[in-house]
């Protein structure tokens, strides 16, 4: 700040300069690493490179079992980047193995699109997968898939390694995926505390940082889709309107201005400006102040709990200290009076954000509303938001997705190979152990005869494990 502001005294044009362009230095992560699954080139998408999997510079290993191979698109994806148009395929369990060397926060995302070849329709594909011990996805059906789809996954990570395990859900699936990422989160994304919202109970929800999260929604508020592209994480920010209950009575505003991050506020990496220069609002034009709140509604799942982040900006008062108005989660007062103005150190066009901690119940959906206080002005903006984010929380079981823990849905392959050898083998004991039977019950002094059963079956060799697939697809 120091120097910015000796800077201010040289010229307009340098502090313009500096403000701008010091701030907006993207951020680099110091694990940074994004895999091209089942490709043969590196392939680059949004001038970011996807390293092949297969290829030696590629400095995430894929702990190959011998029964992955990559699949290839037979026709070109019209309009899809050259990631989705290969996949590597897993008929075990097989894992990805990163090297961390900033324990912390990090964000994994799987690429996913289901294309079919004249080998394998990826849309037969059903399965699990890990990351670390977080049970990520289960029972996950390549089939339901319209489209590239993106998942993200925040979690903490205090080992050396970070593993993504793909478990395919039963002998006769497989596992697919076709680019991941895993990125070290800027210190400031996921802090410490948040309010949990329990009913007319606000209170302190501590540890929010060690918990793991899948991102379900990240909607930008009155304003175009936000693409990686335009996000300094990357991100991808859907417009809300599918998800807003009535827009009647509200506005829709854009910034055309500069939105000013603050040190200690929200940073670029929280939010980019493309998500802070646009919001709905709702606006008193006359004496009275309208009776409404502005309502967004996000389909859910029961039993888990959810990280809402709402992201405000006052991009619309044409003065300081005019915009006050409460907020509601799940229908409960969650913040009251909230004064952009205050919590901004008294600047406008700066970004603010508050984080959620809510239980999702019966009724499937979590709703986010902000609407005029005892303490909004007439003729005044009188209730905005610019964006929000609604994020699953792992259960106690440490899943993401059923109630499993990660051992038991890695228990779910079962060890041994079965194919037609194990049927076979089965057969052989129960006659084996009827004859043993026999034979003890006709002469009890007999010896064991046989004491070993043929307990370990044989893994299937790469060979098998090739053939077997050939002759599957
Ligand atoms: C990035 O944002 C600008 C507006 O801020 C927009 O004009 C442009 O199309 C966006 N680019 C992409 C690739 O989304
Ligand atoms: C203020 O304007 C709203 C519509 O914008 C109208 O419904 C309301 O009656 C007006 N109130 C007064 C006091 O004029
Ligand atoms: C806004 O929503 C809250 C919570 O659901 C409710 O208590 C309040 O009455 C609503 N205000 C209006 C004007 O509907
Ligand atoms: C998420 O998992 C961690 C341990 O990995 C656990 O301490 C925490 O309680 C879990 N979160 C919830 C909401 O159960
Ligand atoms: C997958 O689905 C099957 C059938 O519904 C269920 O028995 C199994 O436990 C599920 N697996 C996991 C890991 O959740």
């Amino acid at each position: 700040m120091e120097t910015l502001l000796s800077r201010r005294a040289f010229s307009f044009f340098l502090l313009y300069i500096f403000t701008f362009y010091d701030l907006s230095l993207s951020f680099s992560p110091v694990d940074n690493y994004l895999v091209n699954c089942g490709a043969s080139l590196d392939s680059t998408v949004d001038n970011r490179r996807f390293v092949s999997d297969s290829s030696d510079s590629s400095n995430s290993h894929l702990l190959s079992s011998a029964q992955t191979f990559s699949l290839c698109a037979g026709t070109i994806l019209l309009g899809l980047p050259q990631i989705y148009h290969t996949a590597r395929v897993f008929k075990a369990p097989s894992k990805y193995v990163f090297d961390v060397k900033d324990p912390g926060m990090h964000m994994v995302r799987l690429h996913l699109h289901q294309f079919s070849s004249s080998k394998l329709n990826l849309g037969d594909s059903q399965f699990h997968v890990l990351v670390n011990g977080l049970v990520a996805l289960t029972n996950f059906s390549g089939g339901n898939l319209v489209g590239p789809k993106v998942l993200e996954y925040l979690l903490w990570v205090n080992s050396k390694k970070l593993e993504v395990t793909f478990v395919p859900a039963k002998k006769s699936k497989f596992a697919f995926v076709n680019a991941i990422e895993v990125i070290s989160a800027p210190k400031d994304l996921i802090l410490e505390t948040a309010q949990s919202v329990n009913g007319d109970k606000v209170e302190n929800f501590d540890g929010l940082n060690k918990q793991a999260f899948e991102v379900v929604y990240r909607v930008t508020v009155g304003g175009p889709k936000v693409t990686p592209f335009n996000d300094s994480l990357w991100r991808t920010w859907v417009p809300d309107d599918e998800y807003l209950k009535s827009s009647e009575g509200s506005t829709k505003v854009y910034f055309a201005g500069r939105i000013k991050y603050q040190d200690g506020g929200a940073s670029r990496e929280v939010g980019p400006d493309n998500v802070y220069d646009s919001a709905r609002l709702i606006q008193s034009k006359n004496a009275s102040i309208p009776k409404l709140n502005l309502t967004w509604e996000f389909p859910v799942i029961e039993d888990y709990k959810y990280l809402v982040r709402m992201h405000f900006c006052d991009i619309a008062s044409i003065a300081l200290g005019l915009l006050v108005f409460n907020v509601y989660v799940n229908g409960h007062l969650a913040y009251k009076d909230l004064d952009l103005s205050a919590v901004t150190n008294y600047l406008l066009a700066s970004p603010f954000y508050a984080d959620f901690v809510v239980d999702a119940d019966h009724s499937g959906v979590v709703t986010v509303s902000v609407g005029p206080s005892n303490k909004s002005m007439a003729y005044t903006v009188d209730a905005i938001l610019n964006g929000v984010e609604i994020m699953k929380m792992n259960n106690s079981v440490g899943s993401l997705d059923g109630k499993l823990p990660a051992e038991l849905v890695l228990k779910c392959w079962p060890r041994r190979s079965v194919g037609i050898l194990l049927p076979l083998i089965a057969l052989v004991c129960l006659l084996l152990s009827l004859s043993a039977i026999m034979r003890r019950r006709k002469d009890k002094v007999d010896s064991v005869p046989w004491s070993k059963l043929p307990v370990d079956i044989p893994e299937i060799s790469p060979n098998q494990g090739k053939q077997q697939l050939s002759s599957k697809v």
